[in-house]
């Protein structure tokens, strides 16, 4: 026989039904909570419990699904909804004998491969034939109730629509996900009749089946009970973003982050903060950005799939799929969009926008400029309101910049144009020709001074 710690797991996730009260064109799964799909949320929590395999059962806009999710995971589908046991029945070619099987729902996105894991272990410990993951919860109302004996001992489920006044008492509750041994789940998901208040195939009958058997069946109360709160509406998956911003926020606090107003801070799950760095109130770091150590981020600044280096700052600005080498100051009200480098020891400041570029160590832009579809060497200066004018009407140009260039004010780079090293541009000067190595360049009309001028008129 082999040994249960060794022994395959996989993962039947439900995300059939219809989601009505999100009043939504879209699945509800596919709503996101921090960035992440509901479903993915799950996804991964089941990944990191250790299923290898993974089987989301589609229903009401399967396809949508499907496409969104991708190819990770394996789909079966359910095209009537008649109720959880049956949506887990259109998974039954994916359920192998041997192995332990998790039974999850699409949109309970707080629950933790910790969590799975602890289920897991307690179901493999005790050898049971199914354990289900149970809360105790102030108001049960709505949910499955956990009947057990004078010895604690579990007896059955108990739907709410189908409980008597003793049983509706109970708050030990269903928290909808289980762990099964596959071989008594496929044979006893054969058993299942719809013969009950709602018509419906109950997977919870599963468990009296298996426990009628003479195998063990018990419940894990979850620690934390708000690991199985399922999303139904857009209040509950406001209420749940609030939890998990929490949770996240906590972690990285721990791990030696400073988070000034938790409450403002939005931070995706896959964001990763190097130690003492502060993040200050407003924030909302996405996707899979990195931030070094040391950094100061904030007030209000938004961060998307960007890697920022050590010791940098970024106030009231907004960086996008562009990364920030060390001890570069970016802001405030800087826009720094997508495919931009920007080297060390830079300086974006207030209203410079920076796109597709790439900026060398040490240079200084420090207000009103934009940069766009240009490299720029090290050491530049660009004077207060330079332009790249990086677009005809028709196509988009690049420009180069040498090391040590000097950038006047209000200046007009018209792509395609070489400035070289060292060069020098004059203030307001419209550039149209590149310009070689340390020459000075001023393209503007010469200034005529016109003697007593404003005496003379006012004699006309
Ligand atoms: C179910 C449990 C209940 C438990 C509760 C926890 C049953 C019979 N009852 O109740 O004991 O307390 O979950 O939340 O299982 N789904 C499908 N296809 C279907 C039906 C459901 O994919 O035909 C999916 C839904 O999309 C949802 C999940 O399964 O994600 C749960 O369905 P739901 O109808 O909310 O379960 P409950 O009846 O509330
Ligand atoms: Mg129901």
């Amino acid at each position: 026989m082999i040994s249960s710690s060794l022994s395959e797991l996989s993962a039947i996730i439900l995300a059939a039904g219809e989601g009505t009260r999100m009043k939504s064109k879209k699945s509800k799964v596919l709503h996101k909570v921090l960035g992440k799909e509901l479903l993915n949320h799950v996804i991964y929590a089941a990944k990191s419990a250790g299923s290898k395999k993974i089987c989301v059962v589609v229903g009401y806009k399967g396809e949508e699904v499907k496409k969104e999710i991708g190819e990770s995971v394996e789909y079966a589908v359910q095209e009537e909804r008649l109720g959880t046991g049956h949506a887990v029945m259109q998974a039954d070619s994916f359920i192998k004998e041997e192995g332990d099987v998790l039974v999850l729902y699409g949109d309970t996105p707080l629950i933790t491969g910790d969590t799975l894991k602890s289920l897991i272990d307690t179901h493999r410990k005790e050898n049971n034939g199914v354990t289900i993951l149970s809360a105790i919860v102030e108001d049960p109302t709505g949910y499955g109730r956990i009947i057990r004996d004078e010895n604690g001992n579990f007896l059955k489920n108990v739907e709410h629509k189908d409980a008597n006044d003793e049983e509706l008492r109970v708050n030990e509750i269903n928290g909808g996900m289980y762990c099964f041994k596959s071989k008594l789940l496929k044979e006893a998901l054969k058993e299942l009749t719809n013969d009950n208040s709602q018509k419906e195939y109950y997977l919870t009958d599963t468990l009296q089946i298996i426990l009628s058997k003479g195998h063990r069946v018990n419940a894990l109360v979850v620690k934390d009970s708000n690991e199985i709160l399922g999303v139904n509406s857009r209040v509950q998956l406001a209420e749940v973003t609030q939890i998990m911003k929490k949770r996240i926020n906590i972690r990285h606090m721990e791990e030696g982050v400073t988070i000034v107003d938790p409450e403002t801070t939005y931070i995706e799950p896959d964001v990763i903060i190097g130690k003492d760095s502060i993040i200050n109130p407003g924030c909302v770091l996405k996707g899979r950005t990195v931030i070094g150590e040391d950094c100061i981020i904030g007030p209000n600044s938004t961060i998307d799939n960007s890697k920022i280096a050590d010791n940098v700052t970024v106030q009231y600005s907004v960086v996008l799929e562009s990364t920030v080498d060390s001890d570069t100051n970016i802001g405030p009200f800087a826009y720094i969009r997508p495919n931009s480098k920007i080297g060390s020891h830079v300086k974006i400041g207030d209203f410079v926008e920076v796109k597709n570029s790439t900026i060398g160590d040490n240079t200084k832009v420090s207000h009103l400029t934009y940069i766009g579809d240009a490299d720029v060497g090290e050491r530049v200066n660009f004077g207060c309101g330079t332009v790249v004018v990086n677009y005809d009407g028709k196509n988009k140009h690049r420009t180069t910049i040498g090391n040590d260039a000097f950038i006047g004010c209000n200046a007009n780079l018209v792509s395609p144009v070489a400035i070289d090293e060292e060069a020098f541009i004059a203030a307001g000067s419209t550039i149209t020709e590149d310009v070689p190595a340390k020459a000075l360049a001023i393209a503007r009309t010469r200034q005529i001074n016109k003697s007593n001028w404003v005496t003379k008129r006012k004699e006309k």
